[in-house]
């Protein structure tokens, strides 16, 4: 489902004479549907540089990026919003708060985009934010004012509602209770049940040990960054 082949990039630092530092040189990952790969290395290393080349935030230099038969290193703007929209999901770190945009909208918005009718993804919605123990006071208002594990529970919500077929997902755990935490490591491993492939960085060795299936050292392949 995912296969990254030999990629490269270089950050190009404009305000230092155009110096070119090479980031990732020669990498390849490949990832099944069911599958988890855990993106392992120190902090710097370039775990989190990997995962936006993948989503297609960084531009690769050279090599292929399938994500099915589309290749995020060559694809256009509009060809990666429709991956974005119906196979490729990304649950960044930190939530994107919007203003004024309730907790509600937030995480049916995957689903509208998709087609879903607003009944049913709200029913959908209702569903997840129970399950990650999101109060539903709490679900008319904009996260903005929310707790960072409110906010993660709520970007997690938005990740999942949707079933991408690939998915990715960065820190999942990391500032959730074991109660949540158990939760999303339960829906980890439905998503993994129900075929997605999934990338991961986990922090937390012991969810990652649990949920992963193999570990990929992203410090082998960052020349410019691992020295
Ligand atoms: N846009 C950029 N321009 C220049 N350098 C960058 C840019 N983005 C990242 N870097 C460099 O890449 C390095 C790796 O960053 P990255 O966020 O991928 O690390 P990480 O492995 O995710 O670390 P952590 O575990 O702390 O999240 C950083 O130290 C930084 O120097
Ligand atoms: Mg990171």
């Amino acid at each position: 489902m995912i296969s990254i082949e030999n990629i490269s990039k270089s950050f190009v630092l404009h305000n230092q004479g155009s110096a070119e530092i090479p980031v990732m040189q020669g990498a390849s990952i490949k990832v099944a549907p069911g599958e988890c790969v855990a993106l392992t290395g120190a902090s710097g290393a370039g775990k989190s540089t990997l995962m936006r080349m993948i989503y297609g935030n960084y531009l690769t230099a050279s090599g292929r990026i399938m994500i099915g038969d589309i290749d995020v290193a060559t694809a256009a703007p509009r060809e990666i919003i429709q991956l974005r929209r119906r196979t490729l999901g990304y649950v960044s770190q930190f939530l994107r708060v919007v203003p004024r945009v309730s907790t509600l909208d937030v995480v049916t918005e995957p689903l509208r985009a998709t087609g879903t009718p607003r009944a049913a993804a709200v029913a959908q919605a209702k569903v997840l934010l129970t399950r990650l123990n999101i109060p539903q006071r709490l679900w008319q208002l904009s996260p903005t004012t929310f707790s960072g594990g409110e906010q993660q529970r709520v970007n997690i919500a938005r990740g999942f509602a949707y079933s991408y077929p690939a998915l990715l997902l960065d820190e999942p755990t990391a500032s959730l209770d074991p109660t949540n935490r158990a939760t999303v490591l339960a829906m980890i491993t439905e998503a993994k049940a129900r075929g997605a492939a999934i990338i991961g960085i986990f922090h937390d060795h012991a969810a990652r040990d649990e949920i992963c299936d193999h570990q990929f050292d992203v410090t082998q392949f960052t020349p410019g960054l691992a020295a």
